[in-house]
Parts: C-alpha cells; sequence; structure tokens
C-alpha cells in the first residue's frame, strides 16, 4: 500500500474549502501554549471513555493503556507542532490499517475524532478566537476522518487481493454493481 497515495487521493476527493489547510496548522500552532496543556485531559478522558463503552474496550488487551496513551500524546505534539508535510499525512493513511488489523471500526474512529473537536470547542468557549480554532479543527478531523477511512478501504481491498487474488480495480467493479442489484432506484434513473 502507498500511503502517500492513500493520502493524496483522499484529500483530492475533499471539496478545497473543507481540508485541513496552512492557515490551520498555523492557527493550531498559535495557541499551542492552550491547547499543550490540556493533553493529560484529553488523553485521559478519550481512554476513560473508550474503557467505558464494552465493543470498544474489547478492542484493548491487558495493560495496553499506557503505550496508547503516549501514542495518543504523540499524536496531538505533532498535530499541534507540525509539520504538517506529506509525511505527516503519509503517516495518518498508515494510522488507518493499523486500526483494520486491531479491529478498531471506521464508525469507533469517526466517533473519536468528534469528541477531540468537541473537547476543543468546550475548551475555547468564551476564548477570542474559539471560532478560528475550532474550525481549524473541524477541518482537521475531517481530513483525518478522510485519509483514515479511505485507508481502512484499501487495507480491506488489497487483502482480499492477498487472500482470494482478486484485484482492487474487480473488486471496486464487482462492489459497484452488486450495490446497484441491492438498491436499484439508485444510480439508475438515468438508465430509464
Ligand atoms: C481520534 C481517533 C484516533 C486517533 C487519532 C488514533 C491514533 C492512533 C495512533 C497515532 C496510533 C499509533 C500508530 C502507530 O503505530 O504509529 C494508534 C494505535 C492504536 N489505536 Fe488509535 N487512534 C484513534 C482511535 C482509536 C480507537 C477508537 C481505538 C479503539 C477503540 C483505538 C485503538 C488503537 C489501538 C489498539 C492501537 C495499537 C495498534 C497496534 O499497534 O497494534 N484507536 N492510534
Amino acid at each position: 500500500m502507498d500511503y502517500h497515495e492513500v493520502a493524496k487521493k483522499a484529500i483530492g476527493d475533499m471539496p478545497p474549502a473543507t481540508r485541513f489547510r496552512a492557515q490551520d496548522a498555523k492557527v493550531i500552532k498559535a495557541h499551542a501554549e492552550l491547547i499543550l496543556p490540556l493533553a493529560g485531559e484529553l488523553i485521559t478522558g478519550f481512554y476513560d471513555m473508550l474503557y467505558a463503552h464494552e465493543p470498544t474496550r474489547a478492542v484493548f488487551e491487558e495493560g495496553e493503556r499506557p503505550k496508547r496513551e503516549k501514542s495518543l500524546g504523540e499524536f496531538l505534539m505533532r498535530v499541534v507542532n507540525g509539520p504538517h508535510d506529506d509525511k505527516f499525512f503519509a503517516w495518518l493513511a498508515f494510522v488507518g490499517p493499523v486500526h483494520v488489523v486491531r479491529q478498531v471500526s471506521n464508525p469507533m474512529m469517526l466517533a473519536m475524532l468528534d469528541h477531540l473537536v468537541l473537547f476543543i470547542m468546550r475548551k475555547f468557549k468564551g476564548h477570542e478566537n474559539v471560532h478560528e480554532v475550532t474550525e481549524a479543527f473541524v477541518r482537521l478531523t475531517a481530513t483525518l476522518g478522510a485519509i483514515i477511512s479511505y485507508g481502512y478501504e484499501v487495507a480491506w481491498q488489497e487483502a482480499l487481493h492477498n487472500v482470494v487474488g482478486m484485484p482492487p480495480a474487480l473488486v471496486q467493479r464487482m462492489v459497484h454493481e452488486e450495490a446497484r442489484n441491492m438498491f436499484p432506484l439508485r444510480g439508475r434513473e438515468e438508465d430509464s
């Protein structure tokens, strides 16, 4: 799997106004002194939530929490300090499949990305730049969600290729065809 390609394709599919951009990185970095001291509270709340819910708790192995907290802390440092270069986005494309291996579903991932934005929004409530900072995080998590969920899809296709020898392009064609059979009213109007 070419992680740079996965990130490029996912970002390319997003309308430009929805993508994480250099200005967002600047806004987040400019507020680093307020955001970084919140990391401990954010990380503890994040894993308390995952450990309190049976389907997400079931993902973790015995004694794994300190390692996971460390990864999330490193992730936040990179998000705040950058650099937000191609390497950063390619790394995110790798983070998607890492979760596939552990059977973390896209709904779990997307819900926790939203949780991250809500946390920031609540903490900046009343701050003069609350809108700017929240928007930067919304575009960040939208971009992460796009890359991670697309990385997830590609990992599935490649796994299918390795297991049953079906090339990804064929899988896509078959799934599309089957979806048209399953939902006959969608995408067929132009045919009738
Ligand atoms: C905001 C959403 C999330 C972010 C940004 C995130 C980020 C990360 C990062 C950066 C890593 C380390 C990847 C590496 O090895 O470089 C990781 C690993 C991991 N995450 Fe997440 N994660 C998220 C959500 C979740 C959720 C919802 C679960 C479980 C329900 C989860 C479970 C795990 C596990 C088990 C690993 C270890 C994978 C392995 O190496 O075996 N993560 N995550």
